[in-house]
């Protein structure tokens, strides 16, 4: 074993930079026999050098990140800072420098990506990115290598336990959205602001991740079409019980059937029971892979928290470690396929609509034939009036999105249809 130290900066020591500054210290001989070398952490940037940190050696500590990321001698710069500025230039700054990065940093790789990754093959550096996509859970890695030689189709996931908990609490205690918030929040799931779970921004970032490495292929979240839960009512949940359904916000990367283009989304979702992503509870993640060979994968577990995002940051730093004494870098950017990402009007999928509508004759078939006009099949109806009223909710068999929107657009046209109470897809059958 190589007697000198690899050595490791840190941007970052919040809930899941202090987890990985204490698996390095209390982990250290086994890191330093797997990898072949001792491992140092050379350095901690933070923003408040103040706060108390138990564990951290304060002699490491500073507040100049850029000065730590340019030393020259750093081998590994691991950011857990989050956000686009400052992570960026000094991701960039640290490729210039030498080192190789270790990011968990989901809204920078979604967004540009294809620079990091550019800018570390400049430099002959690793970008690896494990944590930012459902903290412990291995799917990068398995998708940029265990599945290297597989044609993967399909991924679609819960990648966001915020929302998961909120929709899981809604379904099992029959509660509104703002109250399962408002329990997520008290429980620490959710953050004080949380708006980047709730609007669906996390999970569309990662579901950018997914579909470019998944599909060779650049995505960037501004592809990715999203829609958060905050529409959701209990009558939703209650609609999709009875149809033996719940409700999931769901992030679905596909290849085109006719394999010339690939779509990202993500958008609350029935699925069946039935499906294992149906059981993912509280704050969860599960992802469902389908590829040629493989047929189809799920991978499961926790998706957030500082020790399951250290545990992906270290598998991480422990492979680029790897590729650093080898005087090699593991797999860059495949983007090859160069596949357009095609709009949310191309994608084809089942719909719930639920419609308050006047009760009396005729009404049903005015509706039945707005549908056929606008070549939307109808699986099945169910209506339950009540003082001249009725509810009506419409399943239909798969459609063009862009199809059902001028249905529903037709729909509100008409004087015996009150009003669109909700549209859901319906997934996962
Ligand atoms: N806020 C995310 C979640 C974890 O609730 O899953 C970090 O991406």
């Amino acid at each position: 074993m190589r007697t000198r130290p690899l050595k490791v900066a840190l941007l970052g020591c919040g809930v899941v930079g202090s987890e990985v500054a204490r698996i390095m210290t209390t982990h250290a001989d086994d890191l330093a026999a797997r990898i072949g070398a001792p491992v140092e952490l050379a350095g901690i940037a933070v923003r408040r050098p103040d706060k108390v940190r138990d564990g951290i050696p304060a002699e490491l500590v500073t507040t100049d990140a850029t000065a730590l990321v340019k030393r020259g001698d750093i081998d590994v710069v691991i950011e857990v800072i989050g956000g686009i500025e400052p992570a960026r230039t000094l991701i960039t700054t640290a490729f210039e420098h030498g080192a190789s990065v270790v990011s968990a940093n989901k809204a920078l790789v979604a967004a540009d990506g294809a620079a990091l990754h550019a800018a570390a093959q400049r430099h002959g550096a690793d970008l690896y990115y494990e944590a930012a996509v459902a903290g412990a859970i291995p799917l990068v890695r398995p998708l940029r290598e265990s599945l290297a030689g597989d044609k993967v189709n399909r991924v679609l996931g819960i990648v966001n336990g915020t929302t998961n908990f909120i929709l899981d609490k809604m379904d099992s205690s029959g509660a509104g959205y703002s109250e399962a918030l408002d329990e997520a929040t008290a429980l620490g799931y959710a953050e004080a602001d949380p708006t980047a779970d709730v609007e669906g921004f996390d999970a569309a970032a990662k579901a950018a991740i997914l579909a470019g490495i998944a599909f060779h292929t650049r995505v960037t979240i501004d592809d990715v079409h999203r829609e958060g839960l905050t529409e959701v009512t209990a009558a939703d949940i209650a609609s999709a019980k009875r149809m033996g359904c719940t409700v999931k916000l769901l992030a679905i990367c596909e290849r085109a059937a006719d394999g010339a283009s690939v779509t990202a989304r993500v958008h609350p979702a029935m699925i069946p029971l039935s499906h294992p992503l149906a059981s993912v509870r509280e704050a969860y993640n599960a992802v469902f892979v389908e590829s040629d060979a493989a047929g189809q994968l799920m991978f499961y577990g926790p998706g957030a928290g500082g020790s399951p995002t250290a545990s992906a940051v270290l598998g991480d730093l422990v492979a680029v470690c790897r590729n650093k004494l080898a005087g090699a870098t593991g797999p860059g950017e495949s983007a090859y396929t160069r596949l357009p990402v095609s709009p949310m009007g191309d994608v084809v999928t089942r719909y719930h609509i639920s419609l308050d509508v006047a009760d009396k004759s005729g009404v049903l078939a005015q509706v039945a034939t707005v549908f056929a006009e606008h070549g939307v099949s109808i699986d099945t109806v169910r209506q339950q009036g009540k003082d001249g009223e009725a509810s009506l909710v419409v399943v239909t068999h798969r459609a063009a999105d862009a199809a059902l929107s001028s249905t529903v657009g037709a729909l509100r046209e008409l004087d015996t249809v009150r009003g669109v109470a909700s549209i859901m897809r319906v997934e996962g059958e």
